[in-house]
């Protein structure tokens, strides 16, 4: 892609629902999408092997005319979005964050659920967001172990996908959350499976759509805008089997794209000839 693009990536399909949310509000942005497939889960791996990644993605999408990235993974944002903005200065980043602030205005109880990866956990972005909005709310942590997986594979609703998100939501709903916070971007494709089994007086928050604003603030501030009005391309690129991202981009107008794969080699990311 030759025109300036906002690059946009994730250990997988996850981050499309930030890219959903994107391609609705700035419909003239051409868009180029990583899936790092080969590689994902990205939530149990060590920190350094995640920034590493995530620093030769960045390349990748720089070498493809990026003028802005969105870590469109919280798993990512919260081991590498530090050191990416450091070493590439000239970028501007939109990262991820856990939406701790909207769920402790919205929550009645006081207590607010955490649905994310082991490593969006350790890492000191969630800290940070905890100590500067959770004032006077009980936050609880929950990890989903599988729900990833499962959502890649397509199975949104199937019994073993119903499972996993049954014992993730157990505890947060004993302990008296009213308000779910999905610091995961592939969390959002079972919002529907999430609210049915967590019931209607549960709010789920999902941090999408004030991401992709987020995106059109900052190119607005940088005066990096695309200007015209015919829709831009999308180019979804995958470093694993293109079926899979295929039967993906399939099921949104937003996500229909050209699809391409990317290989890994030796640490780096390369298009296939
Ligand atoms: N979509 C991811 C996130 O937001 C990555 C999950 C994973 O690969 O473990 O954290």
């Amino acid at each position: 892609m030759a025109s300036p693009c906002i690059g946009l990536f994730d250990s997988g399909i996850g981050g499309l629902s930030i890219l959903r949310e994107v391609r609705r509000l700035l419909p003239a942005e051409d868009l180029v999408y990583v899936a790092d497939q080969a590689h994902v889960p990205y939530g149990s791996r060590p920190k350094e092997e995640v920034r590493s990644f995530s620093e030769a993605i960045t390349r990748f999408l720089i070498d493809r005319q990026a003028k802005l990235v969105v870590v469109a993974c919280n798993t990512a944002s919260a081991v590498a979005l530090h050191p990416l903005r450091r070493t590439f200065p000239q970028v501007p980043f939109v990262g991820m964050e856990p939406a701790v602030k909207p769920a402790a205005q919205a929550t009645r109880s006081g207590v607010v659920g955490v649905l994310a990866t082991p490593a969006t956990f350790q890492g000191e972005l969630f800290a940070s967001v905890v100590e500067r909005f959770a004032a006077g709310v009980r936050v609880v942590e929950q990890t989903a172990p599988g729900l990833v997986e499962q959502i890649e594979a397509g199975d949104l609703d199937g019994p073993v996908t119903r499972g996993i998100v049954d014992r993730a939501l157990r505890p947060l709903l004993e302990q008296g959350a009213d308000a779910i916070v999905l610091g995961c971007t592939h969390y959002p494709f079972v919002i529907p499976l999430i609210q049915e089994l967590a019931g209607p007086n549960v709010q789920v928050i999902d941090p999408s759509p004030a991401i992709a604003r987020q995106t059109q603030r900052l190119l607005a501030e940088k005066r990096i805008a695309a200007d015209g009005v015919e829709p831009g391309r999308v180019v979804l690129y995958t470093s694993g089997d293109t079926e899979s991202l295929q039967a993906w981009s399939a099921r949104a107008p937003e996500f229909a794209g050209e699809i391409e794969r990317a290989q890994w080699i030796a640490g780096t990311l390369a298009t296939v000839a």
